[in-house]
């Protein structure tokens, strides 16, 4: 099963209710929240407060991408706020292993996030620890870059990876996901699409958006 995240990233936050519905109504299967805290990556976003009120508009799971230095500090906030899946970068801790425990501890789906200069090696050990691995396509920071082509050897190398360790967790692809590529991602070994951009954007509604990017993510996975 496909599952689309659209981030709220560039949604109208005027709007929050509105924009959630709309996601909704064409089909999403998480809400995507960037978290940034203007030290890990330059821009600064929200924080716990809006987690909450998005958890009051949508019973959708919650999958919160936090890239915030020291994680250990904050991560008990989100997962109080309401997150359902939280994604720990690998680079913003020493101790990956022990976070992702204690998200399985506080009840939460355990999701590790790789950035695109980290090798994969990186996450190797906590592999069959996380129900998420979460590969950037982009450089985190901003919504609306465009993905970057060798990610999908990457992304073919994670999956080979998780099949020589017999582990199956989830796989995301966070970044610059277009239905032009959508495919592409998913015949790679992605699951979980974050879109961005490519859901909430001037062109369409986020509606006729995410059945645009359904159908072309579906071309894969019914191919025989
Ligand atoms: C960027 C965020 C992404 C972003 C994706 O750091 O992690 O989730 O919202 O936006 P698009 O899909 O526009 O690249
Ligand atoms: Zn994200």
């Amino acid at each position: 099963m496909i599952k689309l995240a659209p981030s709220i990233l560039t949604a109208d936050l005027g709007h929050l209710d509105d924009q959630i519905r709309a996601a909704e109504a064409g089909g999403a299967d998480y809400i995507h929240l960037d978290v940034m805290d203007g030290q890990f990556v330059p821009p600064i976003t929200f924080g716990p407060l809006v987690v909450e009120a998005v958890r009051r508009a949508t019973t959708l799971p919650l999958d919160v991408h936090l890239m915030i230095v020291d994680p250990e500090r904050q991560f008990e906030a989100f997962a109080e706020a309401g997150a359902d899946i939280i994604n720990l970068h690998v680079e913003a801790t020493p101790h990956i292993d022990r976070l992702l425990r204690r998200l399985h501890a506080l009840h939460k789906r355990a999701g590790v996030c790789i950035n695109p200069g980290t090798p994969l090696s990186a996450i190797e050990e906590v592999a069959d620890v996380a129900d998420q691995v979460m590969l950037m396509a982009i450089n985190p920071g901003w919504g609306g870059q465009k993905f970057l082509p060798a990610m999908l050897d990457k992304l073919q190398r994670l999956r080979g990876m998780l099949d020589a360790r017999g582990v199956r967790p989830d796989v995301e692809v966070d970044g610059g996901v277009k239905a032009n590529n959508i495919a592409a991602c998913v015949a790679a070994g992605a699951n979980v699409l974050v879109c961005g951009s490519s859901v909430y954007n001037r062109e369409a509604s986020p509606r006729e958006n995410l059945r645009n990017l359904r159908g072309a993510a579906e071309q894969v996975s019914v191919r025989p």
